[in-house]
C-alpha cells in the first residue's frame, strides 16, 4: 500500500495556539467486524502512523446513534467493539501503545459538541454530501437533527483530545474540514485553545466490493472480512464480479475497474505473478478461474498472520476490556481538562464563580448580623 499525504502541517496553530505534541485521533462506529476495505482505507495507515504519534482510537457509539439507535443496535455495541479492537490489534496496532476509548463513556464529549455547535451554521452542514448519503443509506426520509450534527460531534472528539492529526478515508474528509474551521473560529473568538488538526488521507483508492460496486461495505454484503477462514475467502473470490464483457478465457479482458485485479494489486505479494496475469488477461490467454484461484491464495497469505495474531489476542481473556477501560479513563481525564480550558476561555466559568463568591459573601454577612 502506498504512502499518505498531509494536507497541512500537524500542529499548525491558528492565532498562536500552543504547539502540541503530535497526537492522532481516528476511529469507527461500532457496527461490526472489519473487512479488507477497512484495511486498505484506514487500518494500514493507522498501523504505519501509530508510532509517530500518541495514538487515540475512538469507538464512536454516539455517532452510531445518528443512524442506528434501536435497543438492539445499542445492545450490539459491546460485541462489535470487542471485534473491532481485536481486528485492529490483529492488523498490527500495538496494545502497549494504542489508546482505545468508548465515546459514550466520556460524556464531556457531548458537552464539547454542544459548545462547538454555536460556531457552525446549518447551511454549512447541509452542504456536506456524506451526510445526505448516510441519511439515504439509513432509509431516512428527512435529515435527523443528530445526523446533521455528525461533523460537529466528530469535531468534538478531535478537539477534545487536542489531536494534531486525523487519518481518515475520503468519506470523512469533509468532517475533518469542519473540525478545522471550528478550531480556528474558537481560537479567534475566545482564546487559542486548540491546535488545528491536519487531515491525513491515504493515497489508495477505496476497495471495490466483491460484487464490483464501488465500495466494500458490510451493508451491501460484498465484503471479505479479516476473520473469514480460507475456504470462505476462496468461495467469495470465485464468485467475484469481473469483466462482464469477457465471455470466455480466450476473450481479451479489461483490467481497469475490474475488482479482481484491484485486489491483486492491493494484496498480492508476488508482483511478478500479478504482471503475468495482467498481461495474459489482456491478451485473452488466461481463464478467470486461474486468476481468481491465485487471488484467493494471495488474500489467504495476507490474512494468515492477521488471523494468527487475532487468535492469540482473543486467547488473552479480558485484554480488550482492560484496554477499553484504561483507555477510556485516560481519555476522560484529558477531555475534562479540555472542557475546563474551553469554559475558561469562553468566560463560562467566570459568571458562576462570581455568583458563588457573592452568595458566600451574602450568607456570611447574614451570619454576622
Ligand atoms: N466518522 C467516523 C466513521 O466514519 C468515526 C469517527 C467518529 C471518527 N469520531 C471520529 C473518525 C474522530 C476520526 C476522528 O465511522
Amino acid at each position: 500500500m502506498s504512502g499518505h499525504t498531509l494536507t497541512t502541517t500537524p500542529g499548525e496553530t491558528a492565532s498562536g495556539a500552543p504547539p502540541a505534541a503530535p497526537r492522532m485521533l481516528t476511529g469507527d462506529r461500532p457496527t461490526g467486524r472489519l473487512h479488507l476495505g477497512h484495511y486498505v482505507g484506514s487500518l494500514a495507515n493507522r498501523v504505519r502512523l501509530q508510532r509517530r504519534y500518541e495514538s487515540f482510537f475512538i469507538v464512536a457509539d454516539l455517532h452510531m446513534l445518528t443512524t442506528k439507535n434501536s435497543a438492539a443496535d445499542i445492545a450490539a455495541v459491546r460485541r462489535n467493539t470487542t471485534d473491532m479492537v481485536l481486528d485492529s490489534l490483529a492488523a498490527g496496532l500495538d496494545p502497549e501503545h494504542a489508546v482505545f476509548f468508548l465515546q459514550s463513556a466520556v460524556p464531556e464529549v457531548a458537552e464539547i459538541s454542544l459548545l462547538l455547535s454555536s460556531l457552525v451554521t446549518v447551511p454549512r452542514l447541509e452542504r456536506i454530501p456524506s451526510l445526505k448519503e448516510m441519511a439515504r443509506d439509513a432509509g431516512k426520509q428527512e435529515m435527523p437533527f443528530a445526523l446533521l450534527g455528525y461533523p460537529v460531534l466528530q469535531a468534538a472528539d478531535i478537539l477534545a483530545v487536542k489531536a494534531t492529526a486525523v487519518p481518515v478515508g475520503r468519506d470523512n474528509a469533509a468532517h475533518v474540514e469542519v473540525a478545522r474551521e471550528i478550531a480556528r473560529r474558537f481560537n479567534r473568538r475566545y482564546r487559542p485553545v486548540f491546535p488545528v488538526p491536519a487531515l491525513i488521507h491515504g493515497d489508495v483508492p477505496s476497495l471495490p466490493g466483491t460484487d464490483g460496486q464501488n465500495k466494500m461495505s458490510k451493508s451491501l454484503g460484498n465484503a471479505i472480512y479479516l476473520t473469514d477462514p480460507p475456504q470462505e475467502v476462496h468461495k467469495k473470490v470465485m464468485r467475484m464480479y469481473t469483466d462482464p464483457a469477457r465471455t470466455g478465457p480466450s476473450v481479451p479482458g479489461t483490467i481497469e475497474g475490474n475488482p479482481v485485479f484491484a485486489y491483486h494489486t492491493a494484496f498480492n505479494d508476488r508482483p511478478a505473478e500479478v504482471a503475468d496475469l495482467t498481461e495474459r488477461y489482456r491478451a485473452g490467454t488466461v481463464g478467470d478461474v486461474e486468476v481468481k484461484q491465485k487471488l484467493a491464495a494471495a488474500i489467504n497469505r495476507f490474512l494468515a498472520p492477521v488471523q494468527e495474531r487475532r487468535t492469540a489476542f482473543s486467547a488473552d481473556e479480558g485484554l480488550v476490556a482492560e484496554l477499553i477501560v484504561a483507555g477510556t479513563e485516560r481519555t476522560r481525564r484529558e477531555v475534562q481538562r479540555t472542557v475546563a480550558d474551553m469554559r475558561d476561555a469562553m468566560g463560562l466559568t467566570a459568571a458562576f464563580t462570581e455568583f458563588r463568591r457573592q452568595a458566600r459573601r451574602t450568607s456570611s454577612a447574614a451570619e454576622a448580623t
